[in-house]
């Protein structure tokens, strides 16, 4: 789990929170694991040259703080940076959202309106969760990759703009590409350049300045002296495996600052309950196996998909997406493992 050369715990110092920054100083969002080391180079090349940036990596990873820390670090950091979240704006919207539209292009096309594209002129495009943009959209975004140019719904002539478009997935493009869900032609022009986030748990090393950054953040935040984190606590953080990555560490770490710096906050939450009377077989009457095995497994996917939700702010598309299972099959699992739709009061995460 920890890359070679890397010790287990590494106290940084405090970290210093620049006020009303949206960014993290890059010095929490690099650490000093070997991973993110080899993403900074990439990054801080990246920055200079005006070309396509796809960023993948898990939910929760970091993929918006980097796209964001990109732009401010680009020629065009004085310009606009647009966010799209594609699976957010159902598709026929997306398109007049994205490109615009001219007065009178569709019934209730009272006036004319510049799209998000239009928008990012000379700054920075970011296209949230790109793996899920329909067919024809892509066709669109191919042609502005291409020529710079679009046409808002409606118009007569194409429209030129200057922007540099950043997308990010947590899905395999290159499966989605081979399955022909993604256009192959799309795919070349938005990974000219191609940054992947490590998940959490392959940069262990970090989690102690990111566990300082957090509790310094909730400090300012919700105005509560927080304790240290007990070192032992903090060895434990870094065997635990983070499914919901820094989301999740940022949400225990606020929870912890909120409960009145209560380490079994932390506990609970990496180990989850010790013992599980689902998992204790009858003692008296006839046992049968399968029986106990299904009970078992049903139990251990309540309690993973609780922790995933959790996780995720009880999102459950990025619960989905995490656990790797289509949407509708966490709808049923959520029921058939009778989680509520409403968060447990004790464990109220923050949302984002
Ligand atoms: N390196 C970092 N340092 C400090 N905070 C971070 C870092 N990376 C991510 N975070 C925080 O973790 C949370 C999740 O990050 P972010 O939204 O960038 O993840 P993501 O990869 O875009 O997730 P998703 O795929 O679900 O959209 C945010 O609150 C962000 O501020
Ligand atoms: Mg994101």
């Amino acid at each position: 789990m920890f890359p070679k050369g890397e010790t287990l715990v590494s106290v940084l110092p405090a970290p210093h929170l620049s006020e009303g920054s949206a960014i993290p100083p890059e010095a929490v969002i690099f650490g000093k694991s070997l991973a993110m080391q080899l993403v900074q180079t990439k990054v801080t090349k990246a920055a200079r040259a005006n070309v396509p940036i796809l960023l993948e990596g898990e939910s929760g990873t970091g993929k918006d703080v980097l796209a964001r820390l990109v732009h401010s670090c680009s020629i065009w950091s004085d310009g606009p940076f647009v966010k799209v979240s594609c699976p957010a704006i159902p598709g026929t919207l997306l398109e007049s959202e994205l490109f615009g539209y001219e007065k009178g292009a569709f019934t209730g096309a009272y006036g004319a309106k510049p799209g998000r594209v239009e928008m990012a002129n000379r700054g920075t495009l970011f296209l949230d969760e790109i793996g899920e943009m329909d067919p024809l959209l892509q066709a669109k975004l191919l042609q502005l990759l291409q020529d710079g140019q679009f046409c808002r719904i409606g118009a007569q002539q194409d429209r030129r703009i200057e922007v540099r478009v950043i997308c990010a997935t947590n899905r395999n493009l290159v499966e989605e590409v081979e399955a022909g869900a993604f256009r192959q032609d799309l795919f070349y022009r938005i990974n000219v350049l191609n940054i992947c986030l490590p998940p959490l748990r392959d940069r262990a090393l970090d989690i102690p300045s990111l566990v300082e950054y957090f509790l310094a953040q909730s400090r300012e935040a919700y105005g509560i002296q927080a304790r240290p984190i007990a070192l032992g606590t903090l060895q434990k953080m870094q065997e635990y495996s983070w499914p919901g990555n820094i989301r999740e560490l940022e949400n225990i770490v606020r929870r912890y600052v909120i409960l009145d710096s209560d380490l079994s906050v932390i506990h609970e939450a990496l180990l989850g309950p010790t013992s599980d009377p689902e998992f204790e077989a009858p003692v008296d009457g006839p046992t049968s196996l399968k029986a106990m095995t299904r009970q078992a497994t049903l139990a251990l996917e309540r309690r993973v998909i609780r922790r995933t939700l959790e996780a995720n702010g009880w999102n459950r598309k990025r619960a989905a997406r995490a656990l790797s299972i289509s949407y509708r099959a966490l709808l049923y699992k959520i029921k058939e493992a009778g989680i509520g739709s409403k968060r447990q009061p004790s464990q109220t995460p923050i949302e984002k």
